[in-house]
């Protein structure tokens, strides 16, 4: 989803699919209309740049990682209306004709230089253009983070837990957008508890979302620091039925280039 790393892009259709279907929520906030320029940051596989271009708009998804786009080109590239797809990396973004509308589902929570990908997105929107996005906030996963720290400090005590995420709260993000010249037009903070795949756990969710904070690990010590998060956080995370969820905490807005 962005630069410098890699997804299996068939593993997330398959195993982590709720990203895209929680972000439909998203694209009604946008209420995208026929023939607005918009682009998507970060579009994935292309699933929602699929859904709004079937409003008419015409669509332009952008992804740092290769595999996303060449998946995204086989699951929709040729259909009429189609949105066009290209690897690009957020901080290197630059467009010749700016868009109408920004979009972003799930991936602004990677960008750790969030003032520089604000001042991307800005430029690349037309004045009044509006810039919607959802992405994890403030204590989002707090609880799946909370279990690795503990699972480390038991498991590999010498080593550090480095997490690659943006997760501010409403009021630090809403600056940021202030400060690059956005109008807040809405925010909404809320926690949303996320079931993972049948049969997946907090190691699973690890593995796949957290591979540059277990690169720090011993890789040997990788399977026996996975189960005791499980073991740690089974009562915190599972139902009465055994499915497990991650404690995602989101933060949707609207802004509009003043
Ligand atoms: C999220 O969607 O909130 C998220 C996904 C992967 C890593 C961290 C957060």
């Amino acid at each position: 989803m962005f630069q410098g790393m890699s997804w299996n892009a068939k593993q997330y259709d398959s195993n982590f699919s709720f990203v895209s279907q929680y972000g439909r929520g998203v694209v009604e906030l946008l209420a995208p209309r026929a023939d607005e320029r918009i682009l998507d940051l970060g579009c994935g596989t292309g699933d929602l740049a699929v859904e709004i271009a079937a409003t008419g708009a015409v669509v332009h998804g952008v992804d740092g990682d290769p595999e996303m786009i060449r998946t995204a080109r086989e699951k929709h590239g040729s259909a009429p209306g189609a949105p066009s797809f290209e690897v690009v990396d957020v901080y290197e973004l630059s467009v010749a004709e700016p868009f109408d509308a920004v979009f972003s589902n799930a991936v602004l929570h990677w960008l750790t230089r969030p003032d520089d990908a604000i001042a991307r997105v800005r430029d690349a929107l037309l004045p009044g253009g509006r810039f919607v996005a959802e992405f994890g906030a403030g204590r989002n996963v707090a609880t799946l983070i909370d279990g690795l720290r503990q699972a480390v400090a038991e498991v590999v005590p010498e080593a550090e837990v480095a997490l690659p995420w943006y997760f501010p709260s409403t009021a630090e993000h809403a600056t940021r957008l202030e400060n690059a010249g956005f109008e807040v037009v809405y925010t909404h903070y809320f926690d949303r508890p996320t079931p993972l795949a049948e049969g997946d756990t907090a190691a699973d969710w690890w593995r796949m979302f957290g591979p540059r904070t277990l690169a720090a690990f011993p890789v040997e010590r990788h399977d026996a620091l996975l189960a005791r998060v499980d073991e740690l956080l089974r009562d915190r995370l599972t139902d009465s039925s055994g499915r497990w969820s991650a404690d995602y905490t989101r933060l949707r807005f609207v802004a509009v280039r003043r």
